[in-house]
């Protein structure tokens, strides 16, 4: 018998195949969100950031969905922090890696902001940097605008001249900062961000290269706002940044990828003291903890939240959606939570390993009776 979760696998697999559209592998929103997903559970030993990552257990005043459905992930704002001590907040990753082939929509009402606040929605290889890192929105301090980068082994550089509408700077992208390009469409970052009603990022992960697109409210193309179960990516015209493969090789440098979502406080990037008064003005040494993590953190931290509508994944086909190692997921996957929408659903049966059904049927969508089977499934 074809299970509801196969028959969906096969049809959006079959638009994929016939289109050059992506079908939804992956759908993290509403009650689901945080399913898919493991917390840090340890102090910021990566980027040397005044916080402490919660585990699952001490994150519920910190990552919760709230009563519109969107995934809030925040800085503690109400605890007294001793001097000499780090403030709560939240790091998780996606328990799904993604292969090339890949597109993440990442929709936002609020991105966390303010002095000493460093946040970031992100993707990593699972050993790094050999399997690279892409930056999509990432921004410290009171800075205006979202930042994106590669981070790479030494061999990959961006590309002069590309078709892209963000800054490119730094061309290398295993220098410390990576090979970035900052966004030039107003209010990608900050309260600007906010008040204009959050925006949408969409990343294609591709052997073509890499491409970030950042659209604000009201202009979020129709083919994103109505894309469930596929999205078309025709459209978009030239991205905020581009990374193309002729000048980095993308299987050579980039794995498959994991999301990564945290906000940090100071350390190597916000904390720096230079970078830190370029827009929070005190000067004065360790100004960034100082001034701001210890004590209530009251006010300090009031922006310091993420608001998510939803993150979405659509692949060229559902085998671009792997576990660590690199293999197939099965049915297990962060979809197997009765609320996510049936994109891990989608996600699960074509590896054919967890469902002998789907893989016979599989086999028979290789030779040629797609349309058949199609009809079929209907
Ligand atoms: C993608 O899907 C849309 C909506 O179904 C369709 O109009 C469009 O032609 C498709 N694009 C490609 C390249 O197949
Ligand atoms: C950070 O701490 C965790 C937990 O102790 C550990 O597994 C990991 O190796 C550490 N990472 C670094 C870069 O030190
Ligand atoms: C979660 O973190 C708290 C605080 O560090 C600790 O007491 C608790 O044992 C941890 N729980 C788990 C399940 O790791
Ligand atoms: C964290 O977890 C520990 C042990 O479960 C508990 O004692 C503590 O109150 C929790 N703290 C917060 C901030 O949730
Ligand atoms: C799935 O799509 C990826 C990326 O386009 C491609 O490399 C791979 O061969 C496809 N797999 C199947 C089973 O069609
Ligand atoms: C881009 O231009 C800079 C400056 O001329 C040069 O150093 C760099 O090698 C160029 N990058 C590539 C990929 O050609
Ligand atoms: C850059 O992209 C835009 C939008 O797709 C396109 O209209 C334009 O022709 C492209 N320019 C170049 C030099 O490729
Ligand atoms: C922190 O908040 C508590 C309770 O509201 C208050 O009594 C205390 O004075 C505050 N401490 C500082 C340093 O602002
Ligand atoms: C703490 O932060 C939340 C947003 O996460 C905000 O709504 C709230 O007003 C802040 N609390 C105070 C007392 O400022």
């Amino acid at each position: 018998m074809l299970s509801a979760r196969s028959a969906t696998t096969l049809l959006s697999f079959a638009t994929a195949v016939l289109g050059a559209n992506f079908s939804l592998v992956q759908d993290y929103s509403g009650n689901g969100f945080f399913d898919g997903w493991d917390f840090y559970g340890n102090y910021d030993n990566l980027t040397n950031g005044d916080v402490t990552y919660v585990n699952q257990t001490n994150a519920t005043n910190l990552a919760y969905v709230n009563a519109g459905g969107q995934a809030i992930i925040k800085v503690d704002n109400t605890s007294f922090v001793p001097y000499n001590e780090k403030r709560d907040s939240v790091r998780i990753t996606s328990k799904d890696y993604f292969e090339t082939g890949t597109i993440w929509v990442i929709d936002a009402a609020h991105l966390p902001f303010g002095c000493s606040v460093w946040p970031s929605i992100w993707t990593k290889g699972n050993n790094w940097p050999t399997n690279g890192e892409i930056d999509i929105i990432e921004g410290v301090n009171l800075m205006t605008y979202n930042q994106m980068a590669l981070h790479t082994q030494s061999g990959c550089l961006a590309a002069n001249g590309t078709n892209e509408t963000g800054e490119q700077g730094g061309g290398d992208c295993s220098t410390s900062a990576g090979c970035t390009v900052i966004e030039k469409t107003a209010n990608s970052y900050g309260e600007a961000f906010a008040t204009n009603g959050g925006g949408v990022w969409a990343t294609q992960f591709d052997t073509s290269g890499i491409y970030i697109w950042f659209w604000g409210r009201a202009n979020v193309p129709a083919s994103v706002t109505t894309a469930t179960d596929s999205i078309d990516i025709s459209s978009w015209g030239a991205p905020s940044a581009s990374w193309p493969a002729s000048s980095c090789s993308i299987p050579e440098f980039f794995g498959a990828q994991q999301l990564v979502i945290d906000i940090t406080l100071c350390g190597d990037w916000a904390g720096v003291s230079s970078i830190y008064a370029a827009t929070c003005t005190d000067t004065a040494t360790n100004a960034c903890y100082l001034d701001n993590v210890i004590n209530n953190g009251t006010s300090q931290y009031a922006n310091a939240y993420f608001e998510i509508n939803y993150i979405r994944a659509f692949g060229a086909n559902s085998s671009v959606v792997v576990d660590s190692s690199g293999s197939a997921v099965g049915t297990s996957a962060a979809g197997s939570t009765a609320t996510a929408t049936g994109a891990g659903a989608s996600a699960s049966t074509t590896s054919g390993a967890a469902d002998p059904t789907a893989r016979a049927l599989w086999l028979a969508y290789t030779v040629g009776v797609v349309s058949v089977l199609s009809w079929v499934v209907l």
